[in-house]
């Protein structure tokens, strides 16, 4: 068939994760090979495509990427529509060099990796004239639209793999470890690399914890002559009290000391449990992908290019029912997918006898 697209722009946005190279070479793969389209890339997100600093890829560029962590395009949290105080001007300089490089390079489509942001943005731009498609990307999996995100399962496996970790050592010195896993505006990482770490309490930012429920929780399992606990903390949990403060009071309050170590302060003063913190950090978004994100990112990359092909622009692909198909791009934008409160995961976690924290 003669391809609707012949040339695309291609760009990595937002925080990196394992598998966004597998997706670029999905992408690239199948327009070149299946139906003979050229891309162009753009450096780090949305910035490379402001300052037209692209590059024609060539086949080599995307060969031997599938088990490469990062992205080889670069990535950053450009966010184009975002007014910086009142100078509405920036804005319109952006959007219109956006538009400029665009139309200048003769695509017909931008293809678009990344997470909530980066759908925003798709959808701002779509709304503007762009043709754009887009592939849900981010290791807290919290992008609205898709059962799935590629860099979840790889960042599930390395929290995972910590957990099991700190299980020998809280043991071996009958402390409660906290770990703090990413996921700022969703638990999903946390929830499910608690429930498969075998964690004992698990805290997300869709539940807002009592340190009194974890306190009991904990001396209940000391009672019992367990020792040690495992405490699995989201970077964005928050106790009841700061779920009932406005926004701005909040991030006041947590300034200063990231939560896994002020939930183990606050352990200690409840129940005198020796604790020590782990913040996992970075570790969750680094190296080689896992199978699974693999296989996702690829196919999820085969369907953008297919859209590509028949034309059907202004969508996200994504995962429903365990079938890769679309939805349109307003969809993801704007949105975060929160763990809701009735998920199996969370029936899963109370049911082996976690502590959500209420
Ligand atoms: O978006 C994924 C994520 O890893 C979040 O979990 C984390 O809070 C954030 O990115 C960190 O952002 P940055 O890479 O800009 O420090």
């Amino acid at each position: 068939m003669t391809p609707v697209t012949k040339r695309f722009g291609i760009l990595t946005s937002g925080g990196d994760c394992p598998g966004l190279n597998a997706a670029i070479r999905g992408v690239c793969r199948a327009a070149y090979d299946k139906y003979g389209m050229v891309g162009v890339g753009f450096a780090d997100g949305y910035r490379g495509l402001i300052n037209g600093d692209y590059r024609v890829l060539k086949r080599e560029d995307f060969w031997g990427i599938l088990t490469r962590g990062g992205t080889i395009l670069g990535s950053s949290r450009e966010k184009p529509f975002k007014n910086i105080g009142s100078d509405y001007d920036i804005v319109d300089e952006k959007v219109s060099a956006i538009k400029e490089n665009y139309h200048e390079l003769k695509l017909d489509c931008l293809v678009v990796l990344g997470g909530n942001g980066a759908h925003s943005t798709a959808y701002k731009l779509a709304q503007e004239g762009l043709n754009v498609v887009g592939l849900p990307k981010t290791i807290d999996n919290d992008v609205q639209g898709t059962e799935r995100c590629f860099g979840f399962h790889s960042a599930l496996s390395i929290a995972t793999e910590a957990i099991d970790r700190l299980h020998t050592t809280a043991q071996s010195h009958n402390r409660a470890m906290v770990i703090e896993l990413m996921g700022h505006k969703a638990g999903w990482l946390a929830l499910y690399a608690g429930v498969a770490g075998g964690g004992d309490v698990v805290l997300i930012p869709e539940i807002p914890y009592d340190i009194k429920t974890i306190g009991d929780h904990l001396k209940k399992r000391l009672q019992e002559g367990k020792g040690f606990s495992i405490v699995v903390v989201a970077e964005g949990a928050m106790s009841c009290k700061e779920a009932a403060m406005d926004k701005k009071a909040r991030k006041r309050q947590r300034e200063n000391v990231s939560i896994g170590y002020r939930v183990a302060g606050e352990i200690k003063c409840e129940t005198n449990i020796e604790t020590r913190t782990t913040v996992l950090g970075y570790v969750q978004r680094g190296g080689v992908p896992s199978a699974s994100d693999r296989a996702l990112a690829t196919s999820l990359g085969v369907a953008a290019a297919d859209l590509l092909a028949y034309g059907k622009y202004n969508r996200m692909v994504c995962l429903s029912n365990d079938r890769v198909t679309s939805v349109d791009l307003s969809v993801p934008a704007g949105k975060t997918r929160t763990v809701p409160r009735n998920h199996y995961m969370i029936d899963a976690a109370l049911a082996v006898g976690a502590c959500l924290g209420r």
